[in-house]
């Protein structure tokens, strides 16, 4: 039996909800809904069928990061504020096990000295910022070359 595996899982954490309202010069002025959208087509575009998930709790993010080996076979991380500290989710990605890409919308690396560090340093294949939405293009195309989509 063959299996392809190309599922995967688009995870946004704390406040990326409320992306529309959030400063368009960080942000571009999208909502969610449409950032998915793009992402939706853009995975089809690679060979790949993309899966969504948006939470403001910590706890729940952990618990569907634990569910990923069943359920996905990569991960698009946005973890918005948690990326700089929370150690508990980078645990929850490591137990997942799937190649995982970091996407932040903004150029972390140019804004306030706490958004520079990041928890998942190490864990992932790739750390792309400071792209707005094409950062995920980049990183399902990256995806799509590491699970031969
Ligand atoms: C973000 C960057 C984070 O520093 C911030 O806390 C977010 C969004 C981004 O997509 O640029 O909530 O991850």
């Amino acid at each position: 039996m063959t299996t392809t595996r190309n599922r995967v899982e688009v995870m946004h954490g704390a406040n990326l909800d409320m992306l529309a309202k959030r400063d368009p010069g960080h942000y571009g002025g999208g909502s969610l809904t449409e950032l998915e959208g793009k992402i939706s087509r853009w995975a089809q575009d690679a060979g790949l069928n993309a899966f969504f998930f948006q939470t403001n709790h910590e706890g729940e993010f952990i618990e569907h990061l634990h569910r990923v080996p069943e359920t996905a076979d990569a991960l698009i991380v946005n973890a918005g504020s948690w990326t700089h500290y929370s150690w508990a989710i980078r645990d929850a990605l490591e137990l997942a096990a799937v190649p995982a890409v970091e996407v932040h919308l903004s150029d972390v690396m140019s804004r306030e000295e706490w958004r520079h560090f990041s928890v998942f340093d190490g864990l992932v294949l790739d750390a792309i910022s400071g792209k707005g939405a094409v950062g995920y293009k980049e990183a399902l195309e990256l995806i799509a070359e590491k699970l031969g989509a």
